[in-house]
C-alpha cells in the first residue's frame, strides 16, 4: 500500500492534487488517499471527497479515497502527508490584509504584518501536526504548503521532532515555466538557479541544455515579455533597468519590496473600495464549491486556475515521485541550508534547487550571496528567525522586534499600534500569546 494524507483536505485546491496523483499513478502508485479536515471544514471536505471519487472513477482507477476529522487515525501507515491548512480561515486572511493597510502598511497574506500574524496563528497548529506525524507515522514525508511556507518549514525543522519535512511553493516552478516560455523551449530543457527564501527568491543563470541564456532572457524580459505573476498578486511589471542591472530575476512578491510605494498605492485604492484578495477568494470559493457539487463533474474545473496556487499539485506530485523513486532530479524546495549559502547558518531554511533522493533533498551549493541582494536576504532571514521565536514563545518583545525588523514595516512610531491591534484581532487563534 501507498498512502497519502492531505491535511486541509477540504481546501478548494484539493482536486489539483487528485488530478496530479492520477496523472502519475503508473510511477507513484497510491492506493489510498485520506482527506483530513476540522469540524468547520466538514461540508467542504465531503464535497471534495465525492468529487475525488468521481475523478478517480472517470480515470478508471481504484484508489481508495475517504475523509475524516480524526487526524491521528488518518495518519496510521501514511507514507506522505501534505499540509495545506489556513488557521482562522479566510476571515483571518481578510484581517491580515486590512489591518496593516488601515495603518498605512502593505496588507498581504504572506508579506509584512499579515504574513507575521499568519505565522503566529499557524506555528502552534503545525507543530502539533508534526508531532502527531512523528509519533504515528515517523517514516512519512511531510510536504508543507501551508503559508508562510518557508517560515513554517523552518519552525517545524527546528522545533518539532519530525525531520522529514519539506516546504514547497509554486512560484519557482512558474518562474521556470515562464523562462521556458519566453525562450520558447520546453521547461524540461531549462535550468534556473534559485537563490533566497520562500516568496523572496531570485532566479539566476538560465541555461538551456547546459548553455547560458541569461543575456537572452534578460533582453526579452522587457514590457512585451513580462515575468509570470500568479492570480493573487497585482502585477506592476519590472523596468528593464532593474532586470538588466541586477542580473537576477525577481519573483512577483518582490514587487512589495522593490516597488513598495506603487504597490501600496494600488492596494490602497482597492482597500478604499472595500476590495481585498481574501474577499475575492471567498467569492471564488463559493463558485468553485458549487461547481464541485455537480455530480456530472468528473475533473478539475478550469476556474481553479484563478487561484494563485494553481498547479501547486505539479510541485507536490513531482516531489513525491522523486522521493518515492529516488530520481535524483533537480527540484526547488524549502529545506535546511547546510552550507549551500555561505552567509546563512546551517539550520536556516532556504528555497533552493536540490537533488531529490529517497533520503530527501540535497541542496546544490550556491556559495556566497550575490552582493546586490545579500543585505536584503540576510535581513529577511533575521526577520524570519524573530517571527519563529515569537511564534513559538508568544513573547511580546520578540513579536515587536519581528514587526520592526520587517522591511515593509520599519516604522517605530506606528509599530506598537499595528502589533497590538493585530494581536487583539487574532487572540482566539494565538494560544501562545
Ligand atoms: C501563490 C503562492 C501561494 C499562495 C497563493 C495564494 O501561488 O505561491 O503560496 O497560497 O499564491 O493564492 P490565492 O488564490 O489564495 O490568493
Ligand atoms: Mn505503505
Ligand atoms: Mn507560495
Amino acid at each position: 500500500t501507498l498512502k497519502l494524507v492531505v491535511i486541509g483536505g477540504g481546501s478548494s485546491y484539493t482536486p489539483e492534487i487528485i488530478e496530479g496523483v492520477l496523472k502519475r499513478h503508473h510511477q507513484l502508485p497510491f492506493t489510498e488517499i485520506v482527506l483530513v479536515d476540522i469540524e468547520e471544514g466538514k461540508e467542504k471536505v465531503t464535497i471534495i471527497a465525492e468529487l475525488a471519487k468521481r475523478m478517480i472513477k472517470e480515470a478508471r482507477n481504484n484508489i481508495n479515497v475517504c475523509w475524516t476529522l480524526d487526524l491521528e487515525h488518518a495518519l496510521q501507515d501514511a507514507d506522505f502527508v501534505t499540509t495545506q491548512i489556513r488557521v482562522g480561515g479566510l476571515d483571518a486572511r481578510e484581517r491580515d490584509e486590512r489591518i496593516p493597510l488601515s495603518h498605512g502598511f502593505i496588507g498581504q497574506e504572506t508579506n509584512g504584518a499579515g504574513g507575521i500574524l499568519k505565522a503566529f496563528r499557524t506555528i502552534p497548529v503545525m507543530i502539533q501536526i508534526a508531532e502527531a506525524v512523528h509519533r504515528i507515522c515517523p517514516q512519512a514525508w511531510m510536504i508543507n504548503f501551508t503559508n508562510p511556507a518557508g517560515i513554517i518549514t523552518e519552525a517545524l525543522l527546528q522545533h518539532s521532532p519530525h525531520k522529514k519535512v519539506i516546504g514547497v511553493c509554486n512560484i519557482p516552478y512558474h518562474m521556470k515555466q515562464s523562462a521556458a516560455e519566453i525562450l520558447e523551449v520546453d521547461a524540461a530543457q531549462v535550468s534556473l538557479e534559485f537563490i533566497g527564501l520562500n516568496h523572496f527568491v531570485f532566479g539566476r543563470c538560465v541555461q538551456i541544455n547546459g548553455i547560458d541564456y541569461t543575456e537572452e532572457l534578460t533582453k526579452k524580459l522587457d514590457d512585451n515579455h513580462v515575468t509570470y505573476s500568479p492570480a493573487n498578486i497585482i502585477q506592476l511589471d519590472w523596468s528593464q533597468s532593474f532586470i538588466r542591472n541586477m542580473k537576477l530575476i525577481p519573483n512577483p512578491y518582490h514587487q512589495y519590496y522593490y516597488q513598495t510605494r506603487d504597490m501600496l498605492a494600488t492596494e490602497w485604492r482597492a482597500y478604499e473600495n472595500g476590495e481585498t484578495r481574501a474577499k475575492a477568494v471567498k467569492q471564488l470559493e463559493k463558485q468553485l464549491f458549487s461547481i464541485y457539487k455537480d455530480p456530472a463533474l468528473t475533473k478539475k474545473p478550469e476556474q481553479l486556475e484563478e487561484r494563485g496556487g494553481a498547479f501547486y499539485s505539479e510541485v507536490a506530485c513531482r516531489l513525491m515521485d522523486s522521493l518515492y523513486n529516488n530520481r535524483k532530479d533537480i527540484q526547488t524546495v524549502n529545506t535546511l541550508n547546510n552550507g549551500a549559502i555561505k552567509e546563512l547558518p546551517d539550520n536556516a531554511v532556504i528555497e533552493i534547487n536540490c537533488k531529490i533522493t529517497k533520503n530527501g533533498p540535497n541542496p546544490v551549493a550556491i556559495g556566497s550571496l550575490p552582493a546586490a541582494v545579500k543585505g536584503d536576504i540576510l535581513q529577511m532571514k533575521a526577520f524570519e528567525e524573530l517571527v519563529i521565536a515569537a511564534g513559538i514563545s508568544g513573547n511580546y518583545q520578540q513579536a515587536y522586534q519581528a514587526f520592526l525588523a520587517n522591511p515593509l514595516i520599519k516604522d517605530e512610531k506606528r509599530t506598537k499600534a499595528l502589533l497590538d491591534e493585530m494581536l487583539a484581532a487574532n487572540l482566539k487563534e494565538l494560544p501562545q500569546f
